[in-house]
């Protein structure tokens, strides 16, 4: 369909769908703007890294207008406002949402993790729909608050940037997953190469001081998180995943992308105990390499058992003797096991690799007729349909809520920390509780997360 096409398209079915709304059937309106309905009228915070790519795949879809533009990096923002030269530039999004709250429909939030939470929840707050980069929260805090905003706005459309969710192979897992082809589901494993010398873990804070750039805005950069010296190399740009004030070290950037199937699958949403086994976790840096077990309470697809995740990354992986596959198999870098009463399902992240084993031998089996989406049109689509997106916020801030406990734990390594999700404290291990919440640097106070609304 041509771009024109489409456009006329979306307008056609929105005319019909608002008749609808007034005709009273379950439609959901569109509610972003409450004005003409032919765009969506997109504001891009992070244009740099993987911004730089969401910024252009959002844009591409017919319906989108880039309204406004984000980046503490003047270069980035440069790049981004070449292009895109009717929308408006900022640095600091605070003043973006001030000077623009009514002119914009949507977000998308591609900076670095500490400020995930800050941007997207400010967003719901001024009903825009938000796509967020993952992981969609630094804290379990933000992301407990971020699935009670986001179920209190029904009719704002979330999408977390897991793309690979959405491609064919993995909605078919997850559909072979939910409707029981392994049997009761009996552990999980999940692991990855990361950080793959792709940046530091297992370290102290950096040293250092060195005059910030001409082009960055380090204040605006540190946002929420406390104040640090400027560090070349050091932290901006993608290097700051591994520092506990802004990333969330190899479990939050990839488990997102790796162990999503079978936890949305099944819908793990309760953890109740995790250990982290590390050697070099610091109170400055996630652990070089570590293995995470995570036990859930029991789910209907596990008859009611508890559930095992064993994560593990910096290169560890399950044997294949573990998995119930041929010794012999060489496992993918990045990848996830679910393995059932009947049969193990190795699911890859990207690759498109889907398989299933039973007894230690490679199975046929029929894949669901399922396409592959766009992750971020289908975000787009949804803005203006109401449609469910994969990585809804309700889902993803339940996903990362595991991610954060986990990323947590490797504070307290190698001690089992049990966890109590209805309170969001661990019982027997009071001094794990002060980092369920971190409190936000003065003057960043941000509503919807540093207080209960
Ligand atoms: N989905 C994926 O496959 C994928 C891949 C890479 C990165 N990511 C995610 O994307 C996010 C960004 O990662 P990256 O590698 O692009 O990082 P990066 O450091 O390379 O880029 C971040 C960008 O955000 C800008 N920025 C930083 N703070 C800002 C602020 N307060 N306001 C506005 N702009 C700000 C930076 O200047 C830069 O342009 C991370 O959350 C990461 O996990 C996702």
């Amino acid at each position: 369909m041509s771009n024109l096409n489409r456009r006329t398209f979306i307008k056609t079915t929105l005319g019909s769908a608002a008749a609808a709304s007034m005709a009273g059937m379950a439609w959901k309106p569109y509610r972003g703007r409450g004005g003409s309905l032919e765009l969506l009228r997109v504001a891009s915070v992070g244009v740099g890294g993987m911004g730089w790519s969401d910024l252009n795949r959002v844009s591409d879809h017919a319906a989108v207008e880039i309204a406004a533009l984000c980046d503490v990096d003047s270069n980035n923002l440069g790049r981004a406002r070449d292009i895109f030269e009717d929308a408006r530039g900022f640095s600091d999004w605070r003043e973006m949402f001030g000077a623009m709250g009514n002119e914009i429909d949507a977000v998308t939030v591609s900076t670095p993790d500490h400020m995930h939470a800050p941007v997207t929840m400010t967003a719901l707050m001024n009903n825009k729909h938000v796509y967020c980069q993952k992981p969609l929260t630094h804290t379990i805090h933000e992301s407990r608050r971020m699935v009670e905003v986001a179920k209190r706005k029904p009719l704002l459309t979330t999408q977390m940037g897991t793309q690979n969710a959405s491609r064919q192979h993995k909605r078919q897992a997850q559909q072979m997953l939910t409707d029981g082809i392994i049997g009761e589901v009996k552990a999980i494993h999940a692991w990855s190469d990361r950080p793959a010398g792709w940046w530091p873990q297992g370290k102290d804070r950096p040293s250092g001081n060195d005059p910030v750039p001409g082009y960055l805005k380090w204040d605006l950069w540190l946002g929420v998180a406390p104040t640090r010296p400027y560090v070349s190399e050091t932290y901006a740009p993608f290097k700051w995943r591994g520092i506990r004030d802004f990333g969330c070290g190899a479990l939050g950037d990839m488990a997102c992308h790796i162990a999503d199937t079978p936890i949305q699958a099944f819908r793990l949403y309760k953890p109740t105990s995790v250990l982290v086994e590390a050697t070099d976790a610091t109170a400055d840096m996630f652990p070089s390499t570590e293995r995470v077990i995570i036990e859930f309470a029991g789910v209907d697809a596990s008859g009611g058992k508890p559930v095992t995740l064993s994560w593990t990354d910096g290169g560890r992986k399950p044997t294949p003797q573990e998995l119930g596959v041929a010794e012999d198999v060489e496992l993918l870098a990045n990848c996830c096991a679910v393995i059932g009463s009947k049969a193990t399902m190795l699911v890859d992240q990207e690759k498109g690799f889907l398989e299933m084993w039973s007894d230690g031998k490679r199975m046929d089996f029929k894949k669901p007729n399922l396409e592959g989406r766009n992750h971020w049109h289908q975000w787009v689509d949804a803005a203006f349909d109401g449609d469910q997106t994969q990585s809804n916020f309700i889902f993803a801030g339940r996903m990362c809520e595991t991610l954060a406990l986990g990323a947590l734990a490797s504070r307290f390594p190698n001690q089992k920390l049990k966890y109590d999700s209805k309170s969001m404290t661990f019982p027997d291990f009071p001094e794990a509780n002060q980092w369920v919440k971190t409190d936000y640097r003065e003057g960043w106070a941000v509503k919807g997360l540093s207080e209960q609304t």
